[in-house]
C-alpha cells in the first residue's frame, strides 16, 4: 500500500524516517489558508465557496521531503495529488520521466479508470501536497462538474502528446513514453528504473 494511503487512513501515523508528515501549521495547513489557495489553483476556478469550503474540508495537505515515492507503477493506488509546492517526477516509461509542478496533478487515472498507478511519481524537491482519497475524490467530482472538465482537458493532453511523441518516434515505442500537460520532460537519471 502507498505510505500516502497509510497516512490517510490512520493505519501509520508518520512515515519511520520522518520523511512525511500531515501539515499541523504554515501555510496550506488550515482551513483558511487552504481556501485562499484553493482559488489561486486552476483546476478549481470557477468553484464556488462552498464548493471551495467542501474541498478544503475533505482534503489533507501533506509535506513530504524529496526522494519520497508517492506512486508506484502497477500497485493500485487511492489517492490524487494536486501539488501546492515543489517538483515531482513522473517515470512514464523506462527512458522518460516528467517533471510535475505545483497547480499541476496527478494520480487521478488510477481514480477515475480503477486500474493501477500508470507511472511511478516520485518527489523531484521537497513537496507540499494536497491529497484526496479515493471516496471524497468520486463525491468531489459529483459536487464540482468544472473539475471533471479539467481532468478531461489534462487526460486529452497527455493523450495527444503520448501519440505525438509515438508518432516522431516512428510508432516503435510505447505512447507511454511521451510527456505531461504542459509538463517538462528531462533525460532520466541514471541508475535501476
Ligand atoms: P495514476 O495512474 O493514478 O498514477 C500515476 C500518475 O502519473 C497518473 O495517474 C498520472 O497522474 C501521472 N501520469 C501518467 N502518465 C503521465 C504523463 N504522460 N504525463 C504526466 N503525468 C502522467
Amino acid at each position: 500500500m502507498e505510505l500516502i494511503s497509510r497516512m490517510m487512513d490512520g493505519s501509520i501515523s508518520y512515515d519511520p524516517e520522518g520523511r512525511l508528515e500531515p501539515v499541523s501549521s504554515g501555510p496550506g495547513a488550515n482551513q483558511g489558508d487552504k481556501i485562499e489557495r484553493l482559488k489561486d489553483v486552476p483546476m478549481f476556478e470557477g468553484c464556488s465557496q462552498r464548493q471551495l469550503r467542501s474541498v478544503a474540508r475533505i482534503a489533507r495537505v501533506f509535506d513530504v521531503a524529496a526522494g519520497t515515492l508517492l506512486t508506484r507503477a502497477g500497485e493500485p493506488g487511492d489517492e490524487f495529488f494536486l501539488i501546492i509546492d515543489g517538483t515531482a517526477r513522473a517515470d512514464v516509461s523506462a527512458e522518460r520521466h516528467v517533471l510535475l509542478h505545483p497547480d499541476e496533478f496527478f494520480g487521478e487515472m488510477s481514480l477515475l479508470d480503477g486500474g493501477p498507478r500508470s507511472a511511478t511519481v516520485v518527489a523531484d524537491t521537497p513537496l507540499r501536497l494536497l491529497v484526496i482519497s479515493r471516496r471524497h475524490f468520486s463525491a468531489l467530482l459529483k459536487d464540482v462538474p468544472g473539475l471533471t472538465e479539467a481532468l478531461l482537458v489534462t487526460l486529452s493532453r497527455r493523450v495527444r502528446q503520448a501519440e505525438e511523441r509515438a508518432e516522431r518516434l516512428g510508432g516503435g515505442q510505447n505512447a507511454r513514453g511521451s510527456s505531461g500537460a504542459g509538463a517538462d520532460t528531462v533525460p532520466r537519471p541514471p541508475g535501476p528504473a
